[in-house]
């Protein structure tokens, strides 16, 4: 999503045969936006080439709205998307969506509005919270409605728990909140995937009561049900459990992997270093000599690599020639330390405990890793020696 927001709010209104409707909510909302937020605000409608032509008779509200902009979509359909793609083209540092028939009454938009300004990352239009409710639905409406609602607290209990109707489709979230997330939605529920991916810190919730249609029809059939579901699961898959999720963060698995290969490139350069200089067919230098230089530079190899990519994030925040080559030597010395502690090792392993060499010394090197890698996390790239 880019960056740029030239207004405070952009709200999509997704269409598809709203040809009735579309007049009036268009003129409702600018009413009380222009009053809200004069000129600071965008109405993008989102259509899907509806066979009434909603679009053109969007289009041609235009001269009469200038915060008005319409969207045309040939290629695409389906009511996620069409948010999606909004918000993708959208200007303003707050993101909504509101239905195009009227089902969902337009005033309550200020009061999600001043949810947000008092500091909520998300603010949702709720049936289910105080002042909420529905006009006049059939038992089986409101058993599917509910049942449905169940279901995702039961398959997605972090994320659906987290709001009262968690099937909205009147709510709007800060720009910052999802920018960096891609959203990949299935069917009507754009919500759960702003709950399921976003970074939403604080949500409020304002109560509304669904409103009966009165102009044209429900897209709504059984497969958005069925699409539902399969959006549920897919959430699920792509969540790790919290637990997981935690664990990960807290251990440096992505750095212990890139140290790990990086330690094995060492490995390459200080046999390369250790042939040129004392093979008998090269420099043919003594053993002890040719050990001390390989692995110095196989030391340098490592530092470099480490230093730009392993640990490429803290580095870039202690600039600077003096704090390179502070982290330079404290790299050589943690490496020092961990030869000796190599070697001692693999004396107590092979001589105390008995373990056959090879064992030994692979136990010994791996153990010496881990070290290196904790130890250099803590005293090289110190997260806490940055400067601002
Ligand atoms: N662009 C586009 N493409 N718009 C669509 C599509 C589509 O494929 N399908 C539906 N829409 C538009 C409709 O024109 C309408 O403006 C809005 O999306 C909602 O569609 P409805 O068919 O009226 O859905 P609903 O009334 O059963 O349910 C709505 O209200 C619920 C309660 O808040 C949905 O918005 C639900 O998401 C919402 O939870
Ligand atoms: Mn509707």
């Amino acid at each position: 999503m880019q960056p740029q927001s030239r207004v405070k709010f952009s709200l999509i209104i997704p269409t598809y045969n709203e040809g009735k409707n579309i007049g009036a909510i268009v003129n409702q909302l600018s009413t009380l936006l222009d009053a809200a937020l004069p000129e600071d605000y965008e109405l993008l409608v989102v259509d899907d080439d509806s066979p009434d032509r909603t679009w053109e008779l969007a289009q041609a509200l235009m001269s009469d709205y200038p915060q008005l902009r319409v969207m045309r979509r040939q290629q695409e359909r389906g009511l996620s998307t069409a948010v999606i793609r909004g918000w993708q083209r959208a200007q303003g540092q707050v993101l909504g969506v509101i239905d195009g028939d009227l089902q969902h009454p337009p005033e309550v938009l200020l009061n999600l509005l001043s949810a947000i300004d008092q500091g909520a990352d998300l603010a949702v239009a709720s049936r289910n919270a105080e002042g909420g409710g529905v006009s006049d639905w059939s038992p089986t409406r409101r058993f599917l409605s509910r049942g449905a609602q169940m279901l995702g607290l039961i398959v997605l209990p972090r994320v659906v728990g987290r709001v009262s109707d968690p099937m909205s489709g009147y709510f709007m979230v800060r720009r910052s909140a999802i920018g960096g997330c891609t959203l990949d939605p299935l069917g009507y529920k754009i919500l759960l995937e702003v709950l399921g991916r976003g970074n939403i810190a604080e949500v409020a919730e304002v109560g509304y009561v669904f409103q009966e249609r009165k102009e044209g029809e429900s897209k709504v059939t059984w497969k958005q049900y069925v699409e539902y579901l399969m959006h549920l699961v897919k959430l699920r898959i792509s969540s790790p459990s919290g637990r997981l999720k935690r664990l990960k963060q807290k251990l440096p698995f992505r750095r212990f992997m890139r140290f790990g290969l990086v330690g094995v490139s060492g490995v390459f350069v200080d046999m390369a270093m250790f042939y040129l200089l004392s093979d008998p067919s090269t420099l043919a230098w003594g053993l002890t000599r040719s050990k001390i230089l390989a692995s110095e530079v196989a030391i340098v190899n490592n530092f470099l690599w480490n230093d730009r990519w392993t640990f490429g994030d803290i580095s870039s925040r202690q600039r600077g020639k003096r704090q390179r080559l502070r982290r330079f030597i404290k790299f050589n010395l943690v490496c020092l330390a961990g030869l000796i502690l190599n070697v001692l090792l693999l004396n107590f392993l092979f001589n105390v405990l008995g373990i056959n060499r090879y064992i030994a010394n692979l136990i010994a090197i791996a153990l010496v890793t881990l070290w290196n890698f904790w130890l250099n996390l803590k005293l090289s790239w110190r997260v806490t020696d940055t400067q601002e």
